[in-house]
């Protein structure tokens, strides 16, 4: 404060107001003694001007009152009734094994009778019928081998016999795509018969429909994806979690996109578990699997109650280990959520959305060369063109149930995956991918295999427009 200012204007201050300015140092109180018109300020007067001052900041600065837009619209939920959750029947005899794979190849060559429409099908049982001939056959992978020429050789089985198939390294891009076939795998070949091989000429996966578009909802409402939460590590990063549930109630001000939030979906490790990895309980903050739920109960009971909230089960969570998973249960899940399967499918607003945990990421990104953890989308559309979540039999643990839920039967128009704690998005044929993230800090193990997390960032899904955005809630800029 500079006493030459109100010198200047004819104000004289008493010593002991001239000692409050200057302590104070505030520029708007010294502008309203000047305002003031009075000649002599005392300490009581320089008070009381300070008290107005504040109490007109206050009017200024009061709350922004949230009127949530979502809290205007009924949920429009419809569950498809594909998970698992109390349909699990499998004893884990061979003959679970055997009908398990029957049923996956039927529904997948189902959808690839389509392909080359002017080839019938050939059956592997009559191939020697065809020499020389042109043949369409549907095989599931069951060996991948190099031949001494670098030629890929396949072991390919339908319902009737098993087959050979020869893809030439000699044209390239055919090369390529047989590069991309894994074990287990359903596709469609055509080719030549020759003596005892078929020598393939295109191949093709079940995939999903060149022509389809995005779907848009008539309502103007959102949904935010989040994954890997991981309630319980010593990881597990509080101030992140809280800036977003601060930013949903619309507590940052006027907010037009938490405002329109219907819908908040989690694909998965709602909690870190326990005895997920050797020495894992060491990363623990709170090692009670009842009190890891607890916490997520908490959560879910501070979100607005306008806000549906819809979980699946990840490979942290209490549910068995292999997949397809059944839901969370109500011993663990004592608030109010649409708790599913792994993997699900849930209409919101007319836009079908499918929800997978992603643990098979792992086995698909070491067994395919294009692949890496740095871009999540890129691994999620080869579940949307294999149709399936967890193609390699040997690579993951899974349940043989006498249907495969795995098989992806539904065209998404969203499909929601996490696991591996990298944020990604990507559109393949009127697909919206997106991979949640997480809000876990890097781990030791991270550390170890060279992952670089990306915590705190929620996407958030427009259904009216189809924009996706995403807010960082790691440090608070958003
Ligand atoms: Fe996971």
């Amino acid at each position: 404060m500079e006493a030459e200012k109100f010198i200047e204007k004819g104000i004289r201050l008493s010593v002991k107001a001239e000692e409050i300015l200057r302590k104070l140092n505030n520029s708007d109180v010294e502008k309203e003694i000047i305002d003031s018109g009075k000649k002599y300020i005392d300490e009581e007067e320089v008070k009381k001007l300070i008290e107005k001052k504040k109490e007109e900041q206050i009017v200024v600065k009061r709350p922004y009152s949230f009127k949530p837009l979502s809290k205007e619209y009924s949920s429009n939920i419809k569950v498809l009734d594909r998970d698992v959750t109390g349909n699990s029947r499998t004893t884990g005899s061979i003959d679970d094994f055997v009908e398990y794979f029957r049923n996956r190849y039927s529904k997948l060559s189902k959808m690839l009778k389509k392909f080359d429409p002017k080839y019938p099908e050939t059956k592997v049982e009559d191939l020697k019928k065809s020499m020389n001939q042109q043949v369409k056959i549907i095989v599931m992978v069951t060996d991948i081998r190099e031949t001494k020429n670098k030629n890929i050789l396949l072991e390919g089985e339908d319902l009737t016999g098993i087959c050979k198939i020869v893809i030439s390294q000699g044209k390239e891009k055919l090369f390529e795509l047989g590069r991309r076939i894994i074990k287990d795998d359903v596709i469609a070949i055509r080719g030549k018969v020759l003596e005892a091989f078929v020598i393939a000429e295109d191949i093709e996966w079940p995939d999903l429909p060149i022509t389809r578009e995005k779907k848009l909802s008539e309502n103007d409402l959102a949904a935010a994806y989040l994954s890997d939460i991981h309630f319980g590590s010593n990881n597990f990063l509080e101030e992140s979690l809280e800036r977003f549930i601060s930013w949903i109630k619309g507590e940052n001000g006027a907010e037009s996109l938490a405002s329109k939030v219907k819908y908040i979906l989690i694909a998965g490790d709602i909690v870190d578990g326990i005895g997920i990895y050797p020495n894992q309980e060491k990363e623990l903050i709170v090692s009670d699997i009842y009190k890891q739920y607890e916490i997520f109960n908490d959560f879910v009971e501070r979100l607005p109650e306008y806000i549906e909230v819809i979980a699946i089960p990840g490979n942290h969570d209490a549910v068995r280990r292999g997949e397809p998973s059944p839901a969370l249960e109500s011993d663990l899940i004592s608030c109010d959520i649409t708790s599913l399967g792994n993997p699900s499918t849930v209409v919101l607003e007319g836009i079908k959305h499918v929800l997978y945990h992603g643990t098979s990421m792992d086995s698909l990104i070491s067994s395919l060369y294009y692949l890496s953890y740095k871009k999540p989308e890129v691994v999620m559309e080869e579940y949307l063109k294999r149709r399936h979540f967890s193609t390699l039999y040997g690579g993951n643990l899974i349940v043989p149930e006498k249907k495969d839920y795995l098989v992806l039967e539904e065209e998404p128009d969203v499909l929601h995956m996490g696991h591996i704690h990298k944020n990604g998005y990507g559109y393949y044929r009127g697909t919206v991918m997106i991979n949640s993230g997480t809000f876990q800090a890097r781990t030791e193990f991270q550390v170890r295999q060279g992952h670089v997390p990306t915590p705190g960032i929620v996407p958030v899904y427009e259904f009216k427009t189809g924009r996706l955005k995403t807010l960082n809630f790691l440090k608070g800029e958003q």
